[in-house]
């Protein structure tokens, strides 16, 4: 069976996730952007790339949301990009008119679809894709923990001098300076990093992941990382189209679990064919579980300016 995935905003973060994706031949593309030409455009490279990567994904770009129809899962990551000096948080209202704009025209096209956001303030963004989509929690999914992640698996292998291949790290709370790398649930080939680091080197690879995002800013000067965000976001593709049941950090909308109510913050889930199947709740230390709140009060800080 053809899946089909929508990726609104063919910018960096869409075009790239569009790339790895018909790469990986998981389903047939469709971009959307609002600057004409530019999803047709980059469309039509990445289908012309199909035949050198024996790949028969279809690819197109649009303005039209008509050929978005029955997607099966829709990306969006349109919006505004960090520039220097800007935090993610500055992004806030700009961005959310565009998710307003967006969702509406993208789940009338899609009402099936299993939605994942990717546009910052993430766990902002992804509680006003939720309510302004009326989904159940479950098909609202928020990216960045499979990022955060990532980026603290490759400083901890680089520490280590170990293949990537070996680590595996867990990032929960919110997408921002408050995230909460857990060095006790970060094992290579399952030892816990606790066991491999000392405090001092750890502590300084947790604030080197916080402020990974920050780094990329810095160097590239006109927008934000694009290669690892939409590797991970095509992770979570993945998982939902396979029905893997895979265990990823994602923000989800919590009702009670890790004792927050109606916010989205990042947490464990099993994804799989209906989207969250499962919110994993791992025992938490108590300055383990104060990190979590404080990176919850700065999500629901946001959530209140644009009161979703
Ligand atoms: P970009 O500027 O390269 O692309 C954004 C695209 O969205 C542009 O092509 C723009 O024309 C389009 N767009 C704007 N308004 C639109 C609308 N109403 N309808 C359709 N398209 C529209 O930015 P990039 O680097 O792709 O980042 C996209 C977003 O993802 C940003 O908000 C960024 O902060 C966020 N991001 C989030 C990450 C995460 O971990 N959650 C990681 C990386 C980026
Ligand atoms: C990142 O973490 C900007 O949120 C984006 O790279």
């Amino acid at each position: 069976m053809r899946h089909k995935v929508a990726i609104v905003g063919s910018g960096n973060v869409g075009a790239t996730t569009a790339h790895w994706i018909a790469s990986k031949e998981l389903a047939d593309v469709v971009l959307i952007d609002i600057i004409e030409g530019v999803p047709q455009g980059k469309g039509l490279d990445l289908l012309e790339a199909m035949p050198i990567e024996k790949r028969d994904s279809s690819v197109l770009g649009t303005q039209d949301y008509a050929d978005t129809a029955n997607s099966d899962v829709v990306v969006i990551t349109a919006g505004m990009p960090r520039k220097p000096g800007m935090s993610r948080d500055d992004l806030l209202n700009i961005n959310h008119k565009i998710i307003r704009d967006v969702i509406e025209k993208a789940i009338h096209y899609s009402p099936n679809s299993i939605l994942i956001v990717v546009s910052n303030p993430l766990d902002a963004m992804a509680q006003a894709a939720y309510k302004l989509s009326g989904f159940s929690r479950k098909r609202v999914i928020g990216m960045a923990g499979v990022l955060d992640s990532a980026r603290f698996r490759t400083f901890i292998a680089q520490e280590l001098k170990v293949s990537v291949e070996n680590v595996t790290a867990f990032v929960l709370g919110g997408h921002g300076d408050t995230m909460v790398p857990l060095p006790r649930y970060s094992t290579v080939a399952g030892i816990p990093i606790t066991e491999l680091l000392d405090g001092k080197t750890i502590e300084r690879l947790v604030q080197r992941t916080r402020d990974g995002g920050a780094e990329i800013v810095k160097y590239l000067k006109t927008g934000s990382a694009y290669y690892a965000p939409s590797a991970a976001v095509t992770e979570m593709v993945e998982a939902i189209l396979k029905d893997k049941k895979k265990i990823l950090p994602c923000a989800a909308y919590l009702q009670g679990e890790y004792g927050l109510e109606g916010l989205f913050v990042g947490v464990p889930c099993k994804l799989g064919a209906g989207g969250i199947d499962q919110i994993i709740e791992i025992k938490l230390l108590p300055e383990e579980k104060a990190a979590l709140e404080k990176s919850a009060t700065a999500v629901q800080e946001l959530v209140g300016v644009i009161g979703v």
